[in-house]
């Protein structure tokens, strides 16, 4: 029996698990403390009211033998995919119901859809990033190269056509940086994949965030994207699904490799794997598009845009350099007084109580930066914002 030996080439632990480990010590050695969480990116208002009446109406058909269900289609129920199409449609993005997958939520799919792929192919992705898509490839063995993101680039890299890539990740507005591509920027990205033959895994966890104009919100905004591109996308940010779990995955029928649909390897993939996303949470979810739903998740958004704002003005009073917050949930900045990030994550701990993301976990170029979540409650934040103002003023 041989061990996958990969995995020894991971990170000891994942990040948001090393956080919270030092956290947990602390809060054990502390106990007086209050601490405000502001580290991982996890929702904290609850469902919308339209989510939790479909998902009980749900729970009362599952509870009657003429309405209950068993086993439903691993690819998510028609109505889903069906709304998911129509939230496409209304922003001029046609798409077929076949090309929608429902999955548990992106971070799931992220990984799983590098079952279809070959473990020689190497994989562009940029640094800083959402350490899943670097980890799961580290676990496959494949070659990875980075895409520096920077102050300089705006923490926006663009394609370098000296460089091979088979497998190109994005994740716009990304994590952790709330940095947002224009569409153009897209497409550049996208005439480069189709110039070098790869695909590109579009992360769009956090697309309902973007409210600049020019800036896109899914690769298919531009033009020759469902030749290249898969795009993944969740409830979690978007509705509170978070705990809930659910998210789908756009594989179009034009993506092919020397004639191979990768919609019907996805396909062929998830109905071997994965018996698909509960009933009852599917039809919360579909409840999202609905007038009603689409009202309450956007007063829901509205309050962590509030917090996202909060700690904009925050960075803005103490003059820190910092990207995102604005079509964003995230706040990214330069560790005042600090070079290293893990240095600053204690310093902010231990003087203010305050949890935050050590860039560096992101890859070398998050080193001496910071990122703080606007997921929190709002009385958190405020308190927050408080407390870093009075740590960090000079
Ligand atoms: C984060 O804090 O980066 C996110 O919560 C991680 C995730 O969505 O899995």
């Amino acid at each position: 029996m041989k061990l996958n030996r990969n995995y020894l080439n991971l990170e000891e632990s994942y990040l948001f698990s090393t956080v919270a480990h030092k956290v947990s010590a602390f809060s054990a050695a502390h106990p007086e403390a209050k601490i405000l969480r502001m580290g991982i990116g996890d929702v904290t208002l609850p469902l919308a009211p339209a989510v939790v009446e479909a998902m009980q109406k749900a729970v009362s058909e599952m509870g009657k033998k003429e309405t209950f269900r068993g086993y439903g289609p691993e690819q998510g129920y028609d109505f889903l995919r069906e709304s998911i199409q129509g939230y496409y449609a209304r922003r001029g993005i046609a798409l077929d119901v076949n090309e929608i997958f429902i999955s548990d939520g992106a971070k799931s799919d992220l990984g799983n859809i590098l079952d279809i792929f070959d473990t020689d192919n190497t994989v562009l992705i940029p640094d800083p990033v959402y350490p899943v898509y670097v980890d799961t490839n580290v676990m496959a063995g494949r070659k990875i190269v980075f895409a520096d993101a920077n102050a300089d680039n705006g923490f926006l890299p663009m394609p370098d056509d000296s460089v091979n890539a088979d497998i190109i990740y994005i994740c716009s507005p990304n994590n952790p940086t709330g940095a947002a591509y224009s569409a153009e920027q897209l497409q550049a990205w996208v005439d480069y994949a189709r110039a070098h033959g790869a695909v590109i895994l579009y992360d769009a966890a956090y697309e309902c965030f973007v409210s600049e104009k020019g800036l896109a919100r899914s690769i298919y905004e531009t033009k020759g994207a469902k030749e290249c591109a898969i795009e993944f996308c969740s409830f979690s940010k978007t509705a509170g699904f978070t705990g809930t779990r659910c998210g789908y995955t756009v594989v179009p029928q034009d993506l092919k490799f020397d004639g191979v649909s990768c919609n019907k390897l996805w396909l062929r993939r998830q109905t071997t794997k994965f018996n698909g996303v509960p009933y009852i949470v599917q039809r919360g979810a579909a409840a999202v598009f609905t007038e009603e739903g689409e009202k309450q998740i956007h007063e829901n958004l509205a309050v962590y845009r509030r917090n996202a704002k909060r700690l904009c003005d925050c960075m803005d009073e103490l003059g820190v350099f910092y990207t995102g917050g604005k079509n964003s949930p995230y706040v990214w900045f330069r560790c005042p007084g600090f070079s290293d990030s893990w240095q600053f994550f204690d310093y902010l701990l231990e003087k203010a109580n305050v949890v935050g993301t050590p860039g560096c976990g992101f890859g070398k170029n998050g080193q001496g930066f910071f990122r703080l979540t606007a997921f929190g409650s709002e009385e958190t934040t405020i308190e927050a914002v408080e407390r870093i103002k009075n740590l960090l003023k000079v």
